[in-house]
């Protein structure tokens, strides 16, 4: 693993917030602002997350489109302005599940031309081999388990998972074996509160709970969500704590009246120049030369760059009607 840059938060400080019991606190975040944003709150970690394939980039309920490039991109931005938090690029779909091979070497881009702190990938299972072998590769892994968007289809949708006592103890499973396989802190999604506390007082890393519940080592929430960005329905466990959709509509509304109506621009908003300077210019102007000039310079600006120029004439326009 590399030395982290001056100021990041140490990434074994996450298991000492966990022995401390001191909440963690995650956000996702997709471009410069949000991470400037999260950086300002405190916030501890900065998922870039695969929900951008929703929230930023217009596909309607499924993650799965978001590509490679596309997350590099956005992961980009966020390194740039996160510098405390510990940024993790989320692996979209594709970018692991084919091989071992193929898991380290995106993870590697993650951590390389991105400059992301750590990746996160989905599920356990066949995931597992791919955490060895990133963490191997000296790249902090963060685990997910319970609802893995990615997997929605065959979970049957947007779902509550470990709802059935086999099912919860498949998710304990699955959990430890995150851990076991280098996992330094897991995601529990969409988990019913007390599994998700079973699973937090037996790992030994933290568990980071969306929508499982309160005894979880920490909390995340997708900023649109949070914020009041998001439209339309949101799961039971976002709590809004703004409502930015209604005053961006508001504001843009406002703009629109205001350049309608002409009650903007206002004059605060325009610049000025010496008076003495103004009236040369419009004098200048005003003289036929110089209307005839700029007119010249207009249609030559107009002209395809291929054109044919018309014959050079033998005498500069303006000095044939230089007098009044
Ligand atoms: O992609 C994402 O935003 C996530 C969080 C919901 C944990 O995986």
């Amino acid at each position: 693993m590399s030395t982290p840059p001056k100021g990041k938060l140490p990434l074994p400080r996450l298991a000492e917030l966990k022995r401390d019991g001191e909440p963690i606190v995650m956000v996702t975040a997709y471009d410069a602002p949000g991470a400037r944003f999260a950086e300002d709150a405190g916030i501890d970690i900065v998922l870039v997350g695969d929900t951008a394939a929703m929230v930023m980039l217009g596909h309607e309920g499924t993650t799965v489109p978001v590509t490679m490039e596309e997350m590099l991109f956005l992961t980009r931005t966020v390194v740039r302005a996160a510098r405390r938090p510990i940024v993790i690029g989320d692996m979209p779909f594709g970018s692991y599940q084919v091989s071992d091979e193929a898991a380290v070497e995106n993870a590697i881009r993650f951590f390389k031309e991105a400059g992301a702190d750590a990746i996160k990938l989905e599920g356990a299972g066949p995931s597992l081999s791919r955490v060895r072998a990133i963490v191997a590769a000296g790249i902090p892994v963060m685990g997910h388990v319970g609802l893995t968007p990615q997997s929605a289809t065959m979970l049957g949708g947007f779902k509550t998972q470990g709802k059935t006592a086999e099912a919860a103890v498949r998710l304990v499973e699955d959990a430890l074996a995150l851990e076991d396989a280098g996992c330094f802190a897991v995601v529990l999604e969409a988990v019913p509160s007390p599994v998700a506390a079973e699973i937090t007082r037996r790992l030994s890393v933290p568990t980071i709970g969306i929508g499982a519940g309160p005894d979880c080592d920490g909390q995340v929430l997708v900023y649109h969500d949070l914020l009041g960005l998001s439209e339309g329905h949101l799961p039971r466990f976002v709590k809004r704590y703004a409502n930015l959709s209604r005053e961006i509509r508001d504001a843009l509304e406002a703009y629109a009246h205001d350049v309608r109506t002409g009650a903007f621009p206002e004059e605060q908003h325009t610049y000025e120049m010496p008076a003495e300077e103004l009236e040369e210019f419009e004098k200048t102007m005003r003289t036929p030369s110089a209307s005839r000039a700029s007119d010249q310079a207009r249609s030559a600006s107009s002209r395809p760059a291929n054109a044919q120029l018309p014959a050079a004439r033998s005498e500069p326009p303006g000095l044939k009607t230089s007098s009044p």
